[in-house]
């Protein structure tokens, strides 16, 4: 397993002061941008694009930017993110026609190329091309919102995701995304994820530092 990594999604900051949301947080121990990018399509919802991610690195975000794109189709944003400054750039199958050529796209890009598992979706779709990926971001609600319940069945999904991932003997993340907070990131790392995002946990208290330091202390135990 590799070093912890928590990810705050900027789904729940301040969009009217975004740069200086994001240096925030980091100063407050964060290690990846999480950045949530939403069509109104792929699901129902609007937020952003990669002029706010290229605006994040002229800002000065030299952090790894974890692109999570929730939109279809996905091959047309691949090279603008990459330009954009993108780290990472997870995808959901569902929403890609050719879902090796997306991850080959990503990786010829120059970014490390990510599949996302809505809580519904079968491990078989990591069947051929989980050697390929750098990340398996499970979902741990339906994409399109934050602030949602943690779905409990994705506990036992990361188990046999971990499995699956160890089997490979490469250093792929596992990644969980939805409803992570101080009090279940314990039990979730336990199930085997080690990168976690988190959103309203995060944005929604004071004190950036002090969630951050609770969650690592969970993660650790
Ligand atoms: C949901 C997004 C998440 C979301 C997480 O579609 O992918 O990244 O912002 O938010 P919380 O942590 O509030 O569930
Ligand atoms: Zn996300």
């Amino acid at each position: 397993m590799q070093a912890p990594v928590i990810a705050p999604s900027i789904l729940s900051a301040d969009f009217a002061r975004l740069g200086d949301e994001v240096d925030r947080v980091l100063a407050a121990g964060a290690d990846w941008v999480h950045f949530d990018v939403m069509d109104n399509h792929y699901v129902p919802n609007l937020t952003i694009g990669p002029l706010v991610c290229q605006a994040l690195r002229r800002h000065g975000v030299t952090a790894p930017i974890d692109v999570h794109l929730m939109v279809e189709p996905v091959d047309r944003l691949v090279p603008d993110f990459a330009k954009a400054g993108a780290t990472t750039i997870s995808f959901h199958p569902e929403a890609s026609r050719h879902v090796h050529r997306t991850i080959q796209l990503i990786r010829d890009e120059g970014c490390q190329p990510g599949l996302v598992l809505n809580p519904a979706t079968p491990l078989d779709v990591l069947d051929h091309v989980l050697e390929d990926l750098d990340l398996v971001l499970l979902m741990s609600v339906n994409p399109g919102f934050g602030g949602q319940a943690f779905i409990p069945s994705a506990l036992d999904k990361l188990r046999r995701v971990r499995e699956r991932i160890d089997a490979t003997g490469k250093p792929i993340r596992l990644e969980i995304d939805g409803g992570v907070k101080p009090d279940n990131i314990g039990a979730i790392a336990a199930a085997g994820a080690d990168t976690f995002v988190a959103g309203s946990a995060i944005f929604g208290q004071p004190e950036y530092a002090q969630v951050i330091a609770t969650m690592r202390a969970a993660i650790d135990q």
